[in-house]
C-alpha cells in the first residue's frame, strides 16, 4: 500500500495554506508537526478528500482518490480537529450510528463498538451523553469512531488535543498496536506525542514541509546545535534576549541554560544530546516549544 501526495496544494481566497507538498507514504506511523497555522488540517482534510485541492493529488497504489470514490472512503478513518460528535447521543448510541453510516449492520457494529469503547476506556461511561463528556473523553470517542470499520489509513488530527498525559500514554500504546500493515498519519504541535512512536516526521512550516525524516535523522540535524551553561541567576535575562533558549533550571542563585546556537556560545558551554523538541524550537525559535506538556 502506497499513498502518494502529489504536490498538493491549496489556496483560500489569495491565501496560500497548503503550497506544494510531496510525500509518500507506506505502512508506519508519520507525524505531521507544526505550529498553529501552519497548514496542517488543510493538508489532512485534502488527503482525506473532504477538501479538494487548488492543485495537486492524492494517489492510492497509484491511483487518484477522486476516482476510487467509495472504496478510498472505506479504507479510510479520521478524527478531524473539530470533532465534537452529536451531544445528546450516548457514546454507543453515536458508535452504532457512525458504523452504520459507514455500512456496518448492527450485529456487525455492535461487538466492534464494545470492543473499541474498551480500547479507548469509555466502557464505563458508553452510556453517557456526550455532553456530558470533557474534552479528553470527547477526543477518545472520536478516535473509537475513527477507528470503526478498521481503516488501512488512519488521519488524525490533533488526536491528543485534551488528553491528560496518562491518557496520552494510553493512546500511543493503542496506536503502536494498530498500526502494525496500516498507514497513520497525526498531526500535532506536541513534540512528546510523536518523538516515541513516529517512525517519519513531517516538519510543516508555511504550508511546507521544511524538513522530514526519522526521528533519528531530524535529531542529527540538531547535533552541535545544542548546549548547557550554567550562569549567575540575574543573567538568565540577558542570555534568554541573545539566545534561543529552550529550556531554564534553577538551582539557588544559579541557573542552567539550555541554549541552542550553532556555535559554542560561551567556553563554559557543554554539549548536549539533542531531542526533537530541540529540532522544533530550532526551525520554530519564536514559538517556545507549544504547550509541551
Ligand atoms: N476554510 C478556510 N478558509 C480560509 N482560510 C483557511 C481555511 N482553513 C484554513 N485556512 C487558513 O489556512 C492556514 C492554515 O490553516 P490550518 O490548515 O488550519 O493550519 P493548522 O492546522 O496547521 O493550524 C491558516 O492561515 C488558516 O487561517
Ligand atoms: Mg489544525
Amino acid at each position: 500500500m502506497e499513498l502518494l501526495l502529489e504536490n498538493l496544494c491549496k489556496e483560500f481566497g489569495g491565501n496560500t495554506a497548503v503550497a506544494g507538498v510531496t510525500a509518500v507514504l507506506e505502512p508506519g506511523i508519520y507525524g505531521l508537526l507544526g505550529a498553529n497555522g501552519a497548514g496542517k488540517t488543510t493538508l489532512l482534510r485534502m488527503i482525506c478528500g473532504v477538501l479538494k485541492p487548488t492543485a495537486g493529488q492524492v494517489r492510492l497504489d497509484g491511483i487518484p482518490i477522486d476516482a476510487l470514490g467509495a472504496v478510498y472512503r472505506d479504507k479510510l478513518g479520521y478524527l478531524p480537529q473539530d470533532f465534537v460528535g452529536y451531544p445528546q447521543y450516548s457514546a454507543r448510541d453515536f458508535l452504532l450510528y457512525m458504523a452504520v453510516l459507514k455500512g456496518m449492520t448492527r450485529s456487525q457494529a455492535m461487538p466492534k463498538i464494545q470492543e473499541l469503547l474498551h480500547m479507548v476506556r469509555l466502557q464505563e461511561a458508553g452510556n453517557k451523553k456526550i455532553r456530558t463528556f470533557s474534552g479528553g473523553m470527547r477526543r477518545r470517542l472520536g478516535i473509537a469512531q475513527a477507528l470503526l470499520n478498521d481503516p488501512d489509513i488512519l488521519i488524525l488530527d490533533e488526536p491528543t488535543a485534551g488528553l491528560d498525559p496518562k491518557e496520552r500514554v494510553h493512546f500511543r500504546n493503542i496506536l503502536e498496536g494498530y498500526a502494525q500493515q496500516k498507514i497513520v498519519l497525526l498531526s500535532t504541535h506536541i513534540v512528546s506525542d510523536l518523538e516515541a512512536i513516529a517512525h517519519k516526521v513531517f516538519l510543516m512550516k508555511d504550508g511546507c514541509f521544511q524538513t522530514q525524516g526519522t526521528v533519528s535523522e531530524l535529531l542529527q540535524q540538531a547535533n552541535g546545535r545544542v548546549w548547557e551553561l550554567t550562569v549567575p541567576s540575574r543573567e538568565s535575562e540577558t542570555w534568554q534576549a541573545r539566545m534561543t533558549v529552550a529550556n531554564l533550571r534553577y538551582d539557588g542563585n544559579s541557573v542552567t541554560l539550555r541554549i541552542l546556537a550553532d556555535a559554542k556560545p560561551a567556553p563554559a558551554a557543554r554539549p548536549c544530546i539533542p531531542t526533537l523538541e530541540d529540532l522544533y524550537l530550532l526551525y520554530f525559535p519564536e514559538e517556545e516549544g507549544g504547550d509541551n506538556p
